[in-house]
């Protein structure tokens, strides 16, 4: 069979991204343009800022994703790109972008959703992924628990009803002074501080079900850190190591939990707070006690990435199943 080359724009939260992936899973170049130092100064994404660095950026780090791969435009077979869920206007700029370049060399365009993208990470590095799959996708905007049948179908078994895994770490920094993204900063810090010190809620944990909240964790953290400042205890690294641990525990046995119920044959790990150390063993850890083999991507195709929309369209492309010209971008996840 000939290969298949597919270009991947990603535009849709603070990284501009393009990547060309070989047959859906030799990644060729993979550019991500992040625009962390703009909107950490505001301790958060400004969406209009976010699109019109995307405008800005977007030619070139396309680009580059084919100077990287040494290949020509004319080489590639189809345009892939994010259209949903997204910052509207970020959404935009790289539609806009891949309808203008697919239409300019005749090439097929294809739709992708940011999450079932992130779940494809995985497919990109592990070749023999065990079917059907229980997928924990854990971002900035979603925490959802999805059950994979087959390759590019997914069924939604839970979803948390406030904040996402990802706002949660990024609103609690930000009320820490740890900066932004929240994550990463709550990571370093909780590996300094200990986790029991204080005490945070597990919240639906001994529900039987699959729904997640955050937000009356957040609430508590934030409370717990006034209430320790007021008696000169404050440790901001136990606050965080705590916050951490309550997260990360509610994540792993209620997917531990779905998979067992679901019969999944493995667990897969998507979204940016996938890239979550604590939370890559815990649930290492806890897959190996039940006989289940959790995968999840390393750490830089964990985060926002083209190389995993450009692969996950290649499901699409070898269905013909093709974006006409007028297909638009959505801020939300229509279905899965
Ligand atoms: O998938 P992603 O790059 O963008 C969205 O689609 O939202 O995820 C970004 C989120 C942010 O909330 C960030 O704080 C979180 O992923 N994140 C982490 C870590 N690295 C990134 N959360 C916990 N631990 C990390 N190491
Ligand atoms: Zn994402």
């Amino acid at each position: 069979m000939q290969d298949v080359l597919i270009l991947g724009i990603e535009t849709s939260c603070d990284e501009t991204a393009a990547a060309v992936v070989k047959n859906g899973r030799d990644i060729l170049s993979d550019v991500v343009n992040s625009q962390i130092d703009i909107h950490s100064q505001f301790g958060g994404v400004v969406p209009e800022i976010a699109s019109r660095k995307h405008i800005e950026n977007i030619g070139l780090v396309v680009d580059t994703a084919f100077k990287n791969a040494g290949l020509s435009y004319a080489d590639i077979d189809a345009v892939a790109v994010t259209n949903r869920p997204g910052l509207i206007g970020a959404l935009l700029v790289g539609l806009s972008f891949a309808k203008a370049f697919a239409y300019a060399l005749n090439r097929p365009l294809l739709a992708v959703n940011h999450l079932e993208g992130h779940i494809y990470a995985n497919f990109l590095e592990h070749s023999a992924i065990e079917l059907p799959a229980l997928c924990l996708v854990v971002s900035g905007g979603h925490t959802s628990l999805l059950y994979m049948p087959s390759i590019g179908e997914y069924e939604l078994v839970g979803e948390t009803r406030d904040d996402a895994a990802g706002e949660a770490f990024d609103k609690v920094a930000r009320f820490l002074g740890l900066g932004y993204p929240g994550g990463p900063a709550i990571q370093r810090a909780a590996e300094k501080g200990e986790a029991g010190k204080v005490s945070l809620p597990r919240v639906f944990l001994d529900r039987n079900d699959f729904e997640f909240s955050f937000s009356g964790l957040k609430t508590a953290a934030m409370n717990e850190w006034n209430k320790l400042k007021r008696r000169g205890l404050a440790n901001v690294n136990d606050l965080a190591a705590e916050f951490q641990a309550a997260l990360v525990e509610v994540l792993v046995e209620k997917t531990i939990h779905a998979a067992g119920r679901f019969n999944a044959r493995s667990i897969l790990l998507a979204g940016g707070v996938a890239a979550n150390q604590e939370l890559r063993n815990l649930m290492k850890n806890r897959g190996r006690e039940e006989g289940l083999p959790v995968y999840y991507p390393s750490l830089h195709l964990c985060t926002d990435n083209a190389a995993m929309i450009a692969g996950n369209a290649h499901i699409n492309y070898i269905r013909k199943i093709y974006a006409p010209l007028n297909v638009n971008a959505y801020p939300g996840l229509l279905s899965l």
